[in-house]
């Protein structure tokens, strides 16, 4: 079982400057909470407890203020920084002392996912012992993504960016690795926009006949929040839902609350740490 987690919530933002001058991208709003309350809510449907959240330098303080210890949601939080972007691979580096001899999830802290066969899914992945899984979903434009062609869930072909792709399955922001990952990064050479590539690491494994595949399916959506176009795209997609159904999208003390890693008592202090707004509301209805 994976029972350890890093979200990578470093990154400019520069897509979204002047918004992410002062303040770091995953700290934005996606509708009604911060971005990073969803790549957290997919790792505590993994059932994963012990994250590592990378941050960029000088950015500790504001994600501190929101998401301290993981006390409050039954979790363990640590947080270490980055002092510049070297790619996605690198936080495997910035995180040896974490994972030490453990296999690792990692979620990139701008990749929202939805759906209800995903939490079935997800606890298929974390099950990994050997090797390395990622999960896969069909878009409409595979020029901006890793894409992948696939046979039985074995990876047989993995491209990053295609100009031409056959495949039209795209490599989503969440990866599962045994501990490998430790060696392997330590042998990728930076590519020519001079960062590491998650695809060479994930290459790696895939030489070795061990890099496999889920998929979200038609019922379910992935959506990558890259640009200010992306953010009002799944904000309207939250809201839609929200509204509709009256249960929220990645409230984490709810999540923490299903899972019994917290009780009620710890639900009324992250009311309180709120204080009086619409999310607290949330959070008295399901207590009551
Ligand atoms: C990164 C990865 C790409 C993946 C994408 C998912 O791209 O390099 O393989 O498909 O995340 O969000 P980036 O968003 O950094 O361009």
């Amino acid at each position: 079982m994976i029972k350890k987690g890093i979200i990578l919530s470093g990154g400019m933002g520069t897509r979204m400057s002047p918004l992410t001058k002062a303040v770091n991208k995953q700290l934005l709003p996606i509708y009604d909470k911060p971005l990073i309350f969803y790549p957290l809510s997919i790792l505590m449907l993994a059932k994963i407890k012990d994250i590592l959240i990378i941050v960029n330098k000088g950015q500790l303080n504001q994600y501190k203020k929101l998401l301290p210890d993981g006390k409050n949601l039954g979790m363990r939080i640590n947080y270490l920084e980055q002092d510049k972007p070297r790619g996605l691979p690198d936080a495997f580096k910035i995180g040896k002392n974490f994972i030490k001899k453990d296999n690792v999830a990692m979620i990139l802290g701008d990749n929202f996912f939805y759906g209800q066969s995903l939490s079935r899914m997800l606890l298929e992945c974390v099950k990994l012992k050997n090797g390395a899984k990622i999960v896969l979903h069909k878009v409409v434009n595979p020029e901006k993504f890793g894409i992948a062609t696939v046979k039985n869930k074995k990876i047989l072909s993995l491209k990053e960016k295609p100009k031409v792709s056959k495949s039209n399955l795209a490599v989503t922001g969440l990866y599962f690795f045994d501990n490998k990952v430790i060696k392997y990064v330590k042998k990728l050479k930076p590519s020519y926009r001079n960062e590491l590539e998650i695809v060479d690491l994930l290459n790696e494994y895939k030489k070795n006949n061990k890099l496999t595949a889920e998929f979200i399916g038609r019922g379910g959506a992935w959506l990558d929040t890259g640009s200010i176009e992306d953010f009002y795209k799944t904000s309207n997609f939250v809201s839609a839902i929200e509204n509709q159904q009256g249960f929220k999208i990645a409230c984490i003390e709810e999540i923490a609350l299903n899972n019994n890693w917290i009780n009620k008592k710890r639900i009324k202090d992250s009311i309180k740490f709120y204080g009086n707004c619409e999310y607290s509301t949330y959070l008295k209805k399901i207590i009551s």
